[in-house]
């Protein structure tokens, strides 16, 4: 028996997938075998693990020889296949939303809520990017002070739904830059045309998700719901999300009323003091979160920390994160580290623990 975990990525091929696969890597997880799937798109493509060249198989109907199976290949491969995989005696960590809030599946980002991995039966969910970041943010402030109602505002980036939506972006952009009269502002609604879609994100800012039948966006729904499972179920949420010209990084502008008060500086310290959160907060000098900040990089940034001044105990913040790394690779390999420093992802890698 060779010392070590065997993994298996599903979407390996898409922007979440390939982060995985880096992020394994640069972590140094033990990994005794790497199995790459994908569909038949993109079955074949080589992609780079240390030093060989792991090639992409098709999933199909996929039985998993793996201890460890890491889903990023959407709600189809996740319905089908993430159970099957912890029948078979491995853990599978999911990134859609299928089993976020199935209630025989932890819903986990570490810092906030790794004790819930104890009860997990196979499956456990990776948040949605955004929610992710929220309760980085959210949490240590709840935990000090108490937060009775959270207003979210969303300035999502484009990688947030995949890796086609990075390439319409540019091609986008490309293509309204080529329109002679763009710069002087010229007639927008045909130049927004000339991209070829009906709403660019292009230098545009728009809602980009599927509509709930209340008239909420899915992606709405999404951290509402699954930032009160691992937060608190009592917090009040609203969100309004919005997709913007950005390639990776969310930003989240938040309004919190606060059960006691906490004014910006014991915020700040409160946050400081956080694991994986870096404050950022002096905008004099020209410090604050910003998507460009966050990209390649692990922490959730927080700044722009003021007073909500039309609440009794009110507080504002921006929160910027990369949404490919905390926001789900990272997240899933450090819940993926949680289980094997517990002894909890199979029999085959505790027996290979020292
Ligand atoms: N992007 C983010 O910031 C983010 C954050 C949190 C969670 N997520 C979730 O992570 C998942 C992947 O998102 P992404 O942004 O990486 O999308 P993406 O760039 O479009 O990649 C999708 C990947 O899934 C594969 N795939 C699609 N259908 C499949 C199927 N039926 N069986 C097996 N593989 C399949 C694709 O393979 P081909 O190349 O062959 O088409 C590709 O490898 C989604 O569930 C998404 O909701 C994404």
């Amino acid at each position: 028996m060779s010392v070590g975990v065997r993994v298996a990525v599903v979407g390996a091929s898409g922007v979440v997938g390939r982060m995985m696969v880096r992020i394994l890597e640069e972590r140094h997880f033990p990994v005794a075998d790497l199995k790459l799937y994908a569909t038949a798109r993109s079955a074949g493509t080589a992609i780079p693990f240390k030093d060989a060249q792991v090639i992409v198989e098709e999933t199909g109907e996929a039985v998993f020889d793996a201890d460890l199976v890491l889903f990023a290949g959407g709600d189809d491969a996740s319905r089908r296949l993430a159970w099957g995989a912890a029948e078979r005696g491995g853990v599978a960590i999911d990134n859609s939303s299928t089993w976020r809030l199935d209630p025989r599946v932890p819903l986990v980002v570490p810092e906030v809520n790794g004790a819930a991995l104890q009860r997990h039966q196979g499956v456990i969910a990776n948040p949605n990017c955004c929610a992710v970041a929220l309760v980085m943010a959210l949490k240590p402030l709840h935990d000090a002070v108490g937060i009775r109602r959270c207003h979210v505002a969303t300035y999502q980036s484009v990688s947030g739904g995949g890796l086609d939506n990075m390439r319409a972006l540019l091609a986008q952009s490309r293509s309204l830059l080529e329109v002679p009269d763009a710069l002087e502002g010229g007639d927008l609604q045909r130049i927004a045309g000339a991209a070829g879609a009906e709403v660019p994100v292009a230098f545009n800012v728009r809602p980009q998700w599927r509509w709930e039948a209340n008239g909420d966006t899915e992606e709405e729904a999404k951290i509402e719901a699954e930032t009160r499972k691992m937060l608190d179920a009592d917090v009040r949420v609203t969100v309004t999300t919005m997709r913007v010209p950005v390639l990776v990084g969310h930003t989240l502008a938040l309004h919190l009323e606060l059960e006691r008060p906490l004014d910006p500086p014991a915020a700040r310290s409160v946050l400081g003091a956080a694991p994986g959160v870096e404050v950022v907060d002096d905008p004099a000098g020209g410090r604050f979160p910003t998507p460009l900040l966050a990209a390649g990089r692990d922490p959730v940034y927080v700044g722009l920390i003021r007073p909500d001044r039309a609440e009794a105990h009110g507080l504002r913040l921006v929160v910027c994160s990369d949404n490919l790394r905390k926001g789900a690779a990272l997240n899933a390999v450090q819940i993926a580290e949680h289980l094997l420093a517990a002894g909890r992802l199979s029999a085959r890698t505790r027996a290979a623990m020292p």
